[in-house]
């Protein structure tokens, strides 16, 4: 693939003045289009939307979202009352993630530090630390991409659910840059796509990253996973991961969970590949996991056809979580969690 294939899934135009495009994650994979937003509104519409979306990206346009909402400041008292509001209602866009609130904090202890300095130094100083923040995560990705694809050989079939590739990061992905990795190794992989019901992270957006990179793909419904892999088709199965707890239980997209049991029934190594920013080491275990719940016409109304009787009852969780001893390892940029224990979690990342 070459450069000029790459896709930006966001960045950041001009100087503190300046704005975030993204790309429109909605429209894929049909219509590649880009978005701009000018204003805190327009970036929590983005995310709660899912236009951007995946634990990292999200994160990294709440950053730049506050440096928007410091735009208007004139005096200090305006930066501080802009700041505090523009990063209290950005929180309230997604639960489930914590990059999220993980990159807010990290832009409100900056800000805090520059307690004395002029209004001018405090909104440059908070976008040089949004630009750290994406990329710090571009690092991050490749690093995980080298851990995780020295568990993968030549030949091996791989599943993955959701997206966790470069649209839900800043580049390359989690569990995706895994597979380019070791497709640039020269390991040539067969990647099965959860299509990841019901808004087809997978479908629209695994596939068409795994197919612009030439990786061969094939997308599968959710509920085939345990067919392909009775077939001896998958000798892993790689995921992200949206917030995990000190005990290693992992919530990602719904689905994450039957994935990794169904993993275990036939003997196959579930990994979750993430960042230390998605790590939430304040709380003990899944069961704190806020478990974001959705509107029910993404169950009813797929894609713009009703496909439910009207007024049926709905449940409508976007992320599970997977117990730790369901984790064979976790892949983070400082290496592998293996097995997946508080102990070695806090040691990895040098949390102790
Ligand atoms: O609802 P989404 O599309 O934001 O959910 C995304 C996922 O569940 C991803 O697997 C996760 O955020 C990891 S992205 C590197």
């Amino acid at each position: 693939m070459s450069n000029s294939d790459k896709v930006e899934t966001l960045r950041w135009v001009g100087d503190v003045d300046g704005h975030l495009v993204l790309i429109d994650q909605t429209l894929l994979p049909v219509d590649f289009q880009e978005i701009e937003c000018k204003s805190v509104e327009q970036v929590w519409e983005a995310i709660k939307q899912l236009r951007v979306r995946g634990a990292p990206a999200i994160g990294i346009a709440a950053a730049y979202g506050v440096c928007i909402g410091l735009q208007s400041a004139s005096d200090k008292a305006g930066l501080q009352s802009r700041l505090n509001k523009s990063i209290d209602y950005l929180a309230t866009s997604r639960p489930t993630a914590v990059n999220l609130f993980w990159a807010l904090d990290r832009m409100k202890a900056k800000a805090g530090l520059l307690q004395g300095e002029s209004v001018a130094s405090i909104q440059e100083a908070l976008l040089k630390e949004a630009r750290a923040i994406h990329d710090e995560d571009r690092e991050m990705c490749h690093a995980i991409g080298r851990y995780g694809a020295a568990l993968l050989e030549d030949g091996n079939g791989v599943l993955t659910h959701c997206n966790a590739g470069g649209l839900a990061t800043a580049e390359y992905g989690t569990a995706l840059s895994v597979f380019f990795t070791a497709q640039d190794e020269g390991k040539s992989l067969r990647v099965f796509v959860d299509e990841t019901r019901p808004l087809l992270q997978g479908a629209r957006l695994t596939a068409w990253e795994l197919s612009r990179r030439d990786i061969d793909a094939t997308l599968i419904c959710d509920s085939m996973a345990a067919q392909v892999m009775r077939e001896g088709k998958v000798q892993a199965v790689i995921t992200g991961a949206d917030r995990i707890a000190a005990n290693g239980d992992s919530a990602n997209k719904i689905g994450t969970y039957s994935i990794a049991v169904l993993a275990r029934a036939h003997e196959i190594p579930f990994y979750i590949a993430a960042p230390s920013s998605t790590f939430d080491l304040a709380i003990a275990n899944g069961n704190e996991i806020p478990i974001e719940e959705r509107s029910s016409e993404e169950i009813t109304h797929g894609f713009g056809r009703q496909t439910a009787p009207t007024g049926v009852k709905v449940y409508n969780p976007a992320f599970d979580v997977t117990p730790a001893e369901f984790i064979k390892a976790i892949i983070t940029e400082r290496g592998l969690i293996d097995p997946v224990s508080e102990a070695n979690i806090r040691q990895v990342l040098g949390r102790v």
